[in-house]
């Protein structure tokens, strides 16, 4: 453990015995409450022919049902809380591509819980009290914003609630304000950096110290070039509304090694997608989660759709989550070849004479699904360069993930640019008849 010990919690300071004890015990207590107060659990506990008392040892926790989006959405709005409404003292939502919103409810329990474990997120990330931290999630029913807000208070930091857009005004408080650290989505530093570019602002000449990124998947490729790019740390935040929001995982600014879950409140397992099998410590697969001691809304073994692998722990007791890949439905499959849009981040991020900007675009070729890549052409980028760029993208493409693909460098400045998740993939795809 290289923080100093002083500053962790009493968790953080537990050996793994303490911290399974820890787990088995709350994990009882979130079940029985879960089973006792949301019908939805009762009814799928019963189903499955298990009762919160069968839980022993954690490996039990494999026996209970899994609870999915769809789960939520059926129980929308209200379905899966477990307090009165009188006890709901905040309500959040995610949008999801299709149909209705996922409702996410908070005690004042759940929110005190919530800004310890972004609190102890931002310390992970080298952050102290006294800091100012500059806050570019967006504010409102996405958790990024008040989320990182409350907990970046409650580490004892000034807090510049900029939320998103307004890209202009946002470089203009930076310069300003002097924050040591900021918090907003990858790829929105991306459109920032591009802001301070156009301004004249040496994006390596401010206060800046440590960025803390997340919501959405980033390879070690964007941190370098963020890292470059900006003089600064660059480290991983992980979370999602239906398990609380940001803070339920965070990679520590000395190690770099992938994201530390704060286990004492968030038991993770994962699985194998297609199975449901619970797959062992370093294998890659589906992130599930358990709450242990969330109020309004406990989840019980709720699928994330994120894949990555555990790992064992290192500044940490907790076990480490490696940097997600991506979610099973941003997984392309084509022509049997599964592919990320991450896999194609790395590439494009190695590329000389491209920007950090790319999107995929798919369609149908006769019978077929297509790929093209559109890269961004670096300003300085002629002719030459972008047909080297181009044949270099579609060589790495083939070799690296055995696909062919079509590769288009388009003229600067004309991909959309992010201002919170970006969006990677345009379908096109004809439906299938
Ligand atoms: O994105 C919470 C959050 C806000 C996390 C700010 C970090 C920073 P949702 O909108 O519910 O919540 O989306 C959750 O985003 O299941 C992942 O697919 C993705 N995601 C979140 N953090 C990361 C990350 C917030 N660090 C979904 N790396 C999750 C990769 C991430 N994907």
């Amino acid at each position: 453990m290289t923080e100093a010990a002083d500053l962790l919690d009493p968790a953080e300071r537990l050996d793994v015995e303490g911290l399974r004890a820890l787990q088995l015990d709350r994990l009882r207590t979130s079940l029985r409450h879960a089973y006792d107060h949301v019908p939805f659990y009762r009814k799928s506990f019963d189903r499955a022919g298990v009762h919160p008392d069968d839980c022993r040892s954690l490996s039990d926790l494999s026996r209970f049902p899994f609870t999915t989006k769809a789960d939520l959405r059926e129980n929308y709005p209200y379905g899966m809380f477990a307090v009165p409404r009188d006890r709901i003292r905040r309500i959040h939502a995610s949008s999801g591509t299709t149909g209705l919103p996922t409702v996410v409810g908070y005690t004042e329990g759940d929110l005190s819980m919530w800004a310890d474990m972004v609190a102890r997120s931002l310390r992970a990330a080298g952050c102290r009290p006294g800091d100012t931290a500059h806050v570019a999630y967006g504010y409102g029913l996405f958790t990024g914003g008040l989320g990182v807000h409350y907990g970046a208070e409650r580490l004892g930091c000034t807090v510049i609630p900029a939320s998103g857009g307004m890209t202009s005004r946002q470089v203009r408080l930076i310069q300003d304000l002097e924050p040591s650290v900021i918090m907003v989505t990858p790829s929105y530093m991306l459109t920032l950096l591009d802001e301070f570019e156009r301004q004249g602002v040496d994006p390596r000449g401010t206060s800046l110290r440590v960025g803390i990124f997340g919501a959405e998947p980033w390879t070690e490729r964007m941190r370098q070039e963020i890292e470059e790019r900006f003089a600064i740390d660059a480290v991983d935040i992980y979370g999602l509304s239906e398990v609380i929001g940001p803070g339920v995982a965070q990679e520590c600014a000395e190690t770099k090694d992938g994201l530390h879950i704060w286990e004492d409140h968030f038991l993770p397992e994962v699985v194998d997608p297609l199975t449901g099998e619970v797959l062992p410590e370093g294998e890659r697969g589906e992130l599930v989660f358990t709450s242990l001691t969330k109020e309004a809304m406990p989840v019980v073994r709720y699928r994330t759709r994120d894949l990555t692998r555990l790992l064992p722990g290192t500044a940490r007791v907790f076990r480490r989550m490696e940097k997600v890949t991506g979610r099973s439905d941003d997984m392309v499959i084509l022509r049997g070849v599964n592919l990320f849009p991450t896999q194609i981040e790395e590439i494009v991020l190695r590329t000389p004479g491209v920007a950090p900007h790319f999107q995929l675009r798919l369609t149908t070729e006769g019978r077929l699904d297509s790929l093209t890549v559109r890269a961004e052409a670096r300003p300085d980028a002629d002719a030459t360069a972008r047909e080297a760029a181009a044949r270099s993208i579609a060589a790495a493409v083939k070799d690296g993930i055995g696909v062919s693909a079509g590769v288009e460098i388009v003229d600067p400045e004309t991909l959309e640019r992010s201002v919170g998740k970006i969006r990677r993939i345009v379908d096109l795809r004809e439906p299938r008849g």
